[in-house]
């Protein structure tokens, strides 16, 4: 190696240093101009060798453009989310769950920062791939950009082969407010909020906008390294930071939840003077062996939770309360506001629920009223501010016919809901047809409510099965629609024909069933054919279907109608069957309870085994329980099991009957 070559490796040691010492620690030690001379003077001699010009380098952090979309990666585990709560009562619930399962126990709690969870990966000590979270199984890879956050280590400081971090990507508020300065004064659209601009920046296809963003990083959570011997959270936290990873300082261990609940409260008033937007703290059991024995929920996990600030209340007048009718014929009052803005939106219209709930809260229209985000999401009205009535105010009723089709409505005993009675009324079918194309469902990209509305009025369309026969010239013929948008709808029309089984079913809207009893339904069956003639008896028998929905289901099937859409979407080409699954589905319509210590897996491994093979991992014992997996020190599932009669094997008798089955 000359000199040269040793410099350029002496320079790369000092600039990371610099840059951890900066936004790790916040304690810089050199200049601004120091490091940017460093800098340049790296940039030369890797100009004079290309060939030591490495993935890690901090150079590297200033990017170029990136090739195309953002390519899809799938993680090695679903990211699952938190669950809320939203007072000092829902945290001593979620304390007395924990209780249940482990006497004493210690919480971690961490800020939770508002932006988006960026997965780094690291082969070999080296920062490789960058990703967004996506639908917690399949995310964007946006290593490029994520290079260009200076906080975040090419490499760590004790290599492994490999390490995966989660953590949130921000843009604390000062970059935020200058941000939108400069598109302001460039004539742009501002940015809602710091979490927004945050994804917006993450996004870029130029990693040099990126960069000019300033965003930060915090890591709080680490998977894979079985060569690491860490014990608690706090213990995690300080091996990131160990590493060189940008950890948020505010965390705090307590020993019990009363000193939780003081924490959360104090964070409530002082969360405003951070340099960066929380909306909410995590609170997480110390303990990684505790948290391995709660475990989790499909969802997500039972060791932690999200305690979410009381949303910002915001005065507004109803102007005047519409009825909607759903895709079951149910009548929603929906109160028109003033536009105001709450938490980073405007809001203008707010669902008032049902009758009781506007006699309870003794809404009329002219009210002046307190409105929030519920879940931070959906705007709802808290209540009516009396003192400022002026006696104009109107009462509200239940109007006694359909406003869609003048049918009579009516509210059956015991129910809240007022409902139009007609078959045939065009708001339901209108509904059922927003139903079918939306997100989660059929997924038409460029197909909206207001698009579906012309459609029917035209009467291109009388049903979401018609969608099928229509011609490209036909939807030029619509308004504001061109002949490029014309095709692009119609090639998204045509796409959705193989969305498979699962999302076919969910878009029929059979009441009752839901995303997830559809995905069920389309795994165990795998084809339409074999799901209509199933009785409510076999359905029952799969793990998570009820009485209920079985019967919703057999009911469905018997109808003409449903007979009749099927045979058109089918003779249209939309496919009616599930892709066979990767793997042998060989716990298909089991239910399988893990307990205790394991050997040779982990719990997570364990239980995502058994449903990729098709089972139900359960977390309590039933009479619908299979069998029951039970390690060292297993308790009271285990008895439970042998209460019942209930099957139950060792790991080495499990992996005997099914590990080389793969
Ligand atoms: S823990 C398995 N810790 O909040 C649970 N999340 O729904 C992993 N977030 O998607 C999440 N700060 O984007 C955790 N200190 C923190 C966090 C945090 C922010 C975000 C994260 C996650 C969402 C929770």
């Amino acid at each position: 190696m000359n000199a040269d070559q040793e410099r350029l490796l002496v320079l790369r040691r000092e600039i990371e240093h610099a840059n951890f010492n900066y936004y790790g620690l916040d304690q810089p030690k050199i200049s601004d101009s120091e490091y940017d001379a460093m800098l340049r003077e790296l940039l030369e001699l890797e100009k004079r060798y290309p060939e030591l010009v490495t993935l890690d380098s901090p150079t590297q952090r200033v990017g170029g453009i990136v090739a195309k979309d953002f390519p899809k990666v799938r993680h090695l585990e679903p990211l699952l989310s938190l669950d809320n709560v939203f007072n000092a009562g829902e945290l001593r619930e979620f304390d007395r769950r924990i209780r249940t399962v482990a006497s004493h126990v210690q919480y971690v709690v961490e800020l939770k920062v508002d932006g988006l969870t960026v997965i780094l990966t690291y082969e070999e000590g080296v920062l490789v791939r960058a990703a967004t979270r996506g639908d917690g199984e399949v995310g964007e890879e946006i290593t490029a950009n994520v290079r260009t956050i200076t906080s975040v280590p090419l490499r760590l400081k004790t290599p492994l082969r490999r390490l995966d971090v989660r953590g949130e990507g921000y843009m604390p508020k000062a970059s935020f407010a200058r941000l939108n300065e400069e598109r302001e004064e460039e004539g742009l659209v501002t940015f809602a909020n710091p979490r927004n601009a945050a994804a917006g920046s993450l996004r870029q296809l130029n990693s040099r906008i990126t960069a000019r963003r300033k965003l930060g990083y915090f890591a709080y959570q680490i998977s894979g390294p079985a060569e690491v011997d860490i014990g608690s959270q706090a213990e995690v936290l300080r091996y990131l930071v160990e590493q060189g990873f940008p950890v948020d300082p505010n965390y705090k261990v307590f020993r019990n939840i009363e000193e939780v609940i003081s924490h959360c409260q104090e964070l409530t008033l002082e969360r405003h003077n951070l340099p960066y937007e929380i909306d909410g703290l995590v609170i997480k059991v110390n303990d990684l062996g505790q948290q391995r024995e709660l475990g989790f929920t499909s969802k997500s996990p039972r060791w932690a939770i999200a305690y979410k600030f009381p949303a910002e209340q915001i005065e507004t007048e109803v102007r005047d309360i519409i009825i909607r009718v759903g895709r079951t014929g149910v009548l929603t009052p929906t109160a028109v506001l003033r536009p105001v803005l709450v938490a980073g939106s405007t809001v203008s219209r707010a669902t008032l629920h049902n009758m009781d709930l506007i006699c309870e809260k003794d809404i009329r229209i002219g009210d002046q009223v307190l409105i929030h985000k519920a879940g931070d999401v959906i705007p709802e009205v808290v209540r009516v501010l009396p003192e400022k009535r002026t006696g104009q105010e109107r009462l509200f009723e239940m109007p006694v016919n359909c406003p869609e089709c003048g049918s009579a409505t009516e509210r059956k005993p015991g129910e809240v809901a007022w409902r139009c009675l007609s078959k045939v009324c065009p708001a339901k079918q209108r509904e059922a047809i927003i139903h079918f194309i939306s997100r989660d469902a059929m997924n038409i990209d460029g197909l909206g409510p207001a698009v579906v509305q012309q459609m029917l009025e035209s009467e291109l369309i009388k049903d979401a099965a018609d969608l099928y026969n229509l011609e490209s010239f036909q939807l030029y013929k619509l308004e504001r629609f061109g002949q490029k948008s014309a095709e692009n709808l119609f090639k998204a029309i045509n796409d959705s024909k193989n969305r498979g089984l699962a999302a076919l079913l969910f878009a029929l809207g059979i009441p009752n069933v839901g995303e997830k009893a559809s995905k069920i339904l389309a795994r165990y069956y795998l084809t339409m054919s074999k799901i209509k003639e199933a009785t409510a008896e076999e359905l029952q028998a799969i793990p998570d279907i009820g009485p209920t929905i079985a019967n919703s289901i057999v009911h469905f099937f018997n109808l003409k109608s449903t007979h009749d859409i099927l045979i058109k979407l089918e003779t249209a080409g939309v496919k009616m069957t599930e892709a066979e699954l990767a793997y042998p589905q060989l716990f298909l319509g089991k239910s399988i309870v893990v307990t205790g210590k394991l050997q040779r897996w982990d719990r997570r491994m364990i239980e995502n085994f058994i449903e990729e093979h098709g089972g139900k991992a359960a977390s309590s014992v039933s009479k619908k329980t299979t069998f029951v997996i039970a390690g060292e020190k297993a308790g009271s599932k285990l008895t439970k099991a042998r209460e019942l009669g209930i099957p139950v094997l060792t790991e080495d008798e499990f992996e005997r009957g099914y590990l080389d089955k793969d």
